[in-house]
């Protein structure tokens, strides 16, 4: 990784130059970075652009690419020495591997299916509205959710962490998952309550793909430096404490 200073950008390695690629690089001078490569399909495949000579003096990357691509790109980044920040889904059986690679090479990692602030907090509010609705055994839980045609895994990885974070909750209910490949949507999620009298919905609807890339940057400047294998929750939430113990020095 390179050296350094405070005021100068964070210089930032793109893995994928799709959607999100673009998007990223568009928000990432604004926020304190400069891309120094962009790496798609054509200059990586197998993670062949990843290389310790063109890595020199990056800062972190950041992984928008395909599901089977991301172990290659994460080895190959440990092997050049550079933090990263994952946004890619559906390589989750994967995680084992990934994690003794981080550990391995001693670098630092954030990974999340949603690097949207308001997925965490939906989150949150779903296991809240789990936790009430789980004494009312007449509302059966599911889960729904749509995306652009083109997004390739369902049930989106969003989904799936949904699920895993109500299911304790709702011991031993169905929790059914729904998915829809439509048009243009960039990402809603929702987890409803359905009764003979009524529905009650929790929902996100993201309004574009900003918000992933604001927190994807996030992310991306918090790893910088650190070692070990995180969730976009854990850096929330190591922030949250952090602003806590600011407010109550100050
Ligand atoms: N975590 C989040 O918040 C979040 C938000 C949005 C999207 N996502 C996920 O992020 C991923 C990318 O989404 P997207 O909408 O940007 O998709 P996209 O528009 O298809 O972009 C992915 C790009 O990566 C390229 N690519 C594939 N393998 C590569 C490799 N080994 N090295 C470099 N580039 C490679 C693809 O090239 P080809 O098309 O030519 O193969 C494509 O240009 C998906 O898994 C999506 O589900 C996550």
């Amino acid at each position: 990784m390179g050296q350094h200073s405070q005021d100068s950008p964070l210089r930032l390695a793109l893995l994928g130059y799709g959607k999100m690629g673009r998007v990223i690089a568009g928000l990432a001078p604004q926020r304190g970075f400069e891309v120094k490569l962009a790496l798609d399909i054509d200059e990586n495949r197998s993670g062949g652009g990843i290389t310790a000579e063109r890595f020199r003096g990056i800062d972190v990357a950041v992984d928008f690419t395909q599901p089977d691509a991301v172990v290659e790109n994460v080895e190959r980044c440990a092997a050049a020495g550079c933090n990263l920040v994952v946004g890619t889904t559906g390589w989750y059986d994967r995680l084992e591997a990934v994690r003794k690679v981080v550990a391995g090479a001693g670098i630092g990692l954030v990974y999340a299916a949603n690097f949207s602030i308001g997925v965490q907090l939906f989150y949150r509010l779903s296991r809240a509205a789990a936790e009430i609705f789980a004494h009312f055994p007449m509302y059966q839980p599911y889960i729904h959710e749509a995306h652009h045609r083109m997004k390739m895994d369902a049930p989106s990885g969003t989904a799936i962490e949904l699920k895993r974070r109500v299911e304790p909750a709702l011991k031993g209910r169905e929790i059914p998952v729904s998915s829809v490949r439509a048009g243009y949507i960039p990402g809603t999620h929702e987890l409803g309550f359905d009764s003979e009298a009524d529905t009650v919905i929790v929902r996100h609807t993201a309004r574009s793909r900003q918000g992933f890339a604001e927190g994807a940057l996030y992310a991306a400047r918090w790893v910088v430096g650190r070692k070990g294998l995180f969730t976009f929750a854990d850096v929330l939430q190591e922030s949250a404490s952090a602003t806590e113990a600011q407010s109550h020095r100050a």
